[in-house]
């Protein structure tokens, strides 16, 4: 794993943007992996922003989501697809024929979600996997004790995601208690994860999934695993690491440190 800690929540942002620029100039046609939640807000803002001012074009990409809720139709203003429509796919010259979710509304979520995975599986793999963390150390939708192996799926939401994404639905409106979302399996097949957590209620999470023992009690232990994870972090979700000066040490400020 390659950790990565700024000062600040922007330089962290900044350092996520750079990345998926990159890629997409290394490889026009690149095949991403791309998270919701409030943390990706200003990682869409930030390539919205350089799509305007002519460092990219997402015209050649292909995307797939990790994940939407159960009996939310695509048009649903609090679909994981409205929020990419509104965030990253109407803001750029992304083509909505290769931005794939999961249907939230298909008639039936089991045979949607083994579509789902023949789709990423058909067309993948994927190039780079963005993803955040859950404070309850989910990747996705994988709760506490999703298998380490897991394919696409649908899962319960756990009673502490539904209290931590109710700020995304109106009053009195009650978010899904299901969703469809990528195993842990189909993230690790990416070639490349780059992880961003923000803010101090990410930090024991953060910490468990970098330096805690592999277990499906903290599902983002798994990332231990892959060969090509970076974690970007801010000072803040960093607050609970051990080896801070180690990180620090190998990436001075978020930096590749030059050898000697
Ligand atoms: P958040 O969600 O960015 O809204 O904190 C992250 C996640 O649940 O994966």
């Amino acid at each position: 794993m390659r950790v990565l800690i700024f000062e600040t929540s922007e330089l962290a942002v900044d350092r996520v943007v750079r990345a998926v620029v990159e890629q997409i100039e290394r490889k026009p046609a690149s095949i991403l992996g791309l998270a919701t939640g409030g943390t990706m807000e200003p990682v869409y803002d930030g390539l919205s922003a350089a799509y305007r001012s002519g460092s990219v074009s997402l015209a050649g990409v292909t995307s797939f989501n990790l994940d939407e809720y159960v009996g939310l139709s695509p048009e649903h203003s609090c679909s994981f697809a409205a929020f990419m429509r509104e965030k990253l796919f109407d803001r750029t010259d992304m083509r909505s024929n290769r931005a794939n979710l999961p249907v939230g509304n298909a008639v039936d979520p089991d045979a949607e979600a083994a579509r789902y995975d023949a789709l990423i599986s058909e067309l993948g793999p994927i190039d780079l996997q963005l993803l955040g963390i859950g404070a309850n150390g989910h990747i996705g939708f994988n709760e506490p004790t999703s298998s380490l192996r897991s394919r696409t799926r649908v899962k319960t939401l756990t009673r502490a995601t539904l209290e931590a994404n109710k700020r995304f639905f109106a009053d009195g409106e009650t978010p899904p208690k299901y969703a469809i979302t990528v195993g842990i399996q189909n993230i690790l097949e990416a070639k490349s994860i780059l992880l961003l957590a923000t803010g101090s209620a990410k930090a024991k999470a953060v910490a468990t999934m970098i330096e805690g023992p592999l277990g499906s009690y903290c599902p983002a232990t798994a990332l231990q695993m892959h060969a090509d994870t970076t974690i970007v972090l801010d000072r803040e979700a960093a607050a609970e690491l051990t080896l801070t000066d180690y990180y620090s040490q190998v990436h001075p400020d978020g930096q590749d440190a030059p050898y000697g």
